[in-house]
């Protein structure tokens, strides 16, 4: 079994900035792939685009965005994280997708975004984590251009199910959701984006999709598992768990995952919400 890391400090984002959270997002922007692909060319993305990717993370979006807008295009990842960035960036030039530029900005600063406006604004797995959630989706929509689209992804956590329902993946996903709660994240927030965008001034969305995936516990207890093993830092601090209990609940989904091997599990819905600024 591998170690539990237990020092590090009390953090607002939840998930953290460790090699392995990297490449757990790496793996998740694989499975929504299609997902996302499928709203950008929803919204129309082509080529000659200008495009905005907000917390960017991985560039994973970034790239699905540079094959579209090609060449002519411009795409622009921000995000707080400047060594994430740096290495997505790297991987998306050595990919030959030389439009793709990233900025580290905070979102949340209140100062203007860089580089706008944008033919497309684009987040995914943001909102969710940023408390000021509607002020921060104010700003991406001040940041598209007339005529251009603001397009936002975002989970909703209660597609994540076991049939039958096991204590250990309970467990997990209490400690997951007491993690979101505790800093300020909202846990719906993909179920929420209609509201959010009349919240934030916007209007009524032009389309809203929702996006699911099943799969046997076997395989699907990854994704649980390492979202639980990024949070459990701040799970530690927060007193949400233990170290001991959280060693004896990996191993119980280690023991269930045998067990109850193809059992199918849900995981979170993503939902995204898309609207076009009227043209000038
Ligand atoms: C769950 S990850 C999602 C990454 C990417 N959008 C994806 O779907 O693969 C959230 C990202 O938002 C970034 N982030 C968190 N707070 C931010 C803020 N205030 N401003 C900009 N980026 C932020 C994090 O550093 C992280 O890279």
């Amino acid at each position: 079994m591998s170690t539990i890391e237990t020092e590090r400090p009390q953090a607002r984002y939840a998930l953290g900035h460790s090699p392995e959270e990297y490449d757990r997002l790496r793996a998740q922007a694989r499975v929504w792939e299609d997902a996302t692909g499928r709203l950008l060319d929803r919204v129309g993305l082509g080529p000659g685009a200008s495009c905005l990717d907000a917390g960017c993370g991985p560039g994973e979006t970034m790239r699905l965005m540079a094959e579209r807008a090609g060449p002519g295009g411009q795409v622009l990842g921000i995000d707080t994280d400047t060594s994430l960035g740096a290495t997505a960036l790297a991987a998306l030039h050595d990919a030959g997708h030389c439009q793709c530029s990233f900025h580290a900005h905070d979102l949340t600063c209140g100062e203007p975004i860089p580089g706008a406006p944008f033919d497309l604004v684009y987040a995914r797995l943001l909102l969710f984590h940023l408390p000021q959630r509607a002020a921060v989706l104010a700003r991406l929509w001040d940041a598209v251009a007339p005529g251009g689209h603001l397009l936002v992804q975002d989970y909703d956590i209660r597609g994540v199910t076991v049939l039958p329902a096991l204590d250990s993946v309970g467990e997990l996903d209490r400690v997951i959701t007491g993690v979101f709660h505790a800093v300020g994240a909202d846990v719906h927030t993909g179920a929420r984006l209609p509201q959010l965008f009349a919240q934030a001034g916007i209007g009524r969305p032009d389309g809203v999709d929702v996006a699911g995936r099943l799969e046997p516990l076997a395989t699907g207890r990854a994704f649980l598992e390492r979202t639980f093993r990024s949070v459990l830092p701040v799970a530690l601090a927060h007193g949400i768990t233990t170290s001991a209990d959280a060693t004896g609940s990996l191993a119980a989904i280690d023991r269930d995952a045998a067990r109850f091997a193809d059992c199918p599990m849900g995981w979170p819905l993503l939902i995204g919400a898309w609207k076009r600024k009227e043209p000038a």
